[in-house]
């Protein structure tokens, strides 16, 4: 039987020989000229900012960058993985979230005028580039704008999924006060658990450093401040590096891979609805998440149809798995998607026709 995976890491000769290296240095963590210092300039390079500090994983990138913004109240998506949830609770924080849009699946962050009683003391709103599609940036902008607090909110990009993604030619991750990233080995580039925060100011940047490393100050070498350990080891540091210089073939590659199964779904979409790409974003697909049409008046009722689903998918060989989760249940969009979508196989190692074997499956499952 054929077999699909849901996500393969596009490793090759030029990361083994790079961590193989790293090994053998001895020089393992916290090198200044290292591996990782040089994993950081490179994504700086690509992105154009003027800071990029790697960390341990995503959600370590997420807790620093509320950290250093100094978020207290925050609004985001109802429909996300909880990462952005839980680094907020840690910190004490308070998080409300906000319905998406049925199409993108990314937060839909509306009219200011309309919610204005109860948003107005919000201090932090961090849009989720979902599946690597950007948030529509422009109403982030204007609701900030609105509310007449530029200056006093601060906005933190969960760019985890959107390494490359675009939105307007801006990259995602760098339009707001911190981006971050995630090298989880589902996302575009990996280096096994990773992660990365962007910021352009040098305030929050030099926060950020002392924040990874238990408060210490690298030239000083004094304890500053209180601190964690999400360093990224040297390891991770050199897979980033080789995984780095791939970036934009290993998109092209998703991307040609979306639009084979967008072609399969094209006559079908009175059963599965593909993803869009939305008016001026660049989608880099980090997850291809379909929604099947609706079975049941009730979300529990939707999931079990969709769950049996992905089972029956799985059983074919084809590994599948749930779009993403609902993070608060009055919000009814996120409530459907999360009953209704799945996520199908997509990465570099798969060929047009394995697309093909996958939305054909999938078609003759329903
Ligand atoms: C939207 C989103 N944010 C944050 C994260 C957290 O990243 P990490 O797993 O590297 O902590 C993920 C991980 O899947 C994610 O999908």
């Amino acid at each position: 039987m054929k077999k699909i995976k849901l996500y393969e890491p596009a490793i090759g000769k030029e990361e083994i020989e790079n961590m193989a290296e790293a090994a053998k240095s001895g020089y393992l963590t916290n090198n200044p000229n290292g591996w990782v210092r040089r994993f950081e300039d490179m994504t700086k390079e690509y992105l154009g900012v003027k800071h990029a500090i790697a960390v341990s994983s995503g959600t370590a990138a997420i807790q620093l960058a509320l950290e250093v913004v100094r978020a207290d109240y925050c609004f985001s998506s109802a429909f996300s993985f909880p990462a952005v949830k839980h680094a907020v609770l840690v910190l004490d924080g308070i998080l409300n979230t906000k319905d998406i849009d049925s199409q993108t699946y990314n937060m839909k962050i509306g009219d200011y005028e309309a919610d204005f009683a109860d948003e107005d003391w919000y201090d932090c709103i961090i849009p989720i580039h979902l599946f690597g599609q950007s948030v529509d940036m422009d109403s982030v902008a204007q609701y900030v704008y609105e509310s007449k607090r530029v200056g006093s909110v601060s906005v933190v990009e969960d760019a985890a999924c959107a390494l490359g993604a675009k939105y307007k030619g801006r990259f995602c991750g760098t339009m707001g006060d911190v981006g971050c990233f995630s090298f989880h080995p589902r996302k575009v580039i990996t280096t096994g658990e990773g992660g990365m925060l962007v910021t352009d100011s040098e305030e929050l940047a030099k926060k950020a450093i002392l924040l990874r490393n238990h408060g210490i100050d690298p030239e000083k070498k004094e304890d500053l401040f209180h601190g964690y350990n999400y360093r990224m080891s040297e390891i991770a540091g050199a897979m980033g590096c080789a995984q780095m210089k791939k970036l934009d073939r290993l998109i092209e590659r998703r991307r040609q891979i979306a639009a084979v199964y967008n072609e399969c779904f094209y006559l079908n979409e009175n059963l599965v609805t593909p993803p869009i790409q939305a008016e001026g974003c660049f989608h880099i697909y980090q997850s291809y998440v379909v929604r099947i049409a609706m079975m049941s008046e009730s979300s529990t009722g939707n999931a079990l149809y969709r769950n049996g689903i992905i089972k029956k998918l799985k059983e074919k060989g084809i590994d599948c798995a749930i779009g993403s989760y609902c993070l608060d249940l009055d919000k009814e969009e996120a409530r459907k998607a999360a009953a209704q979508t799945i996520a199908l196989p997509i990465h570099t190692k798969m060929s047009p026709d394995d697309a093909i074997y996958v939305a054909e499956t999938l078609l003759e499952v329903l």
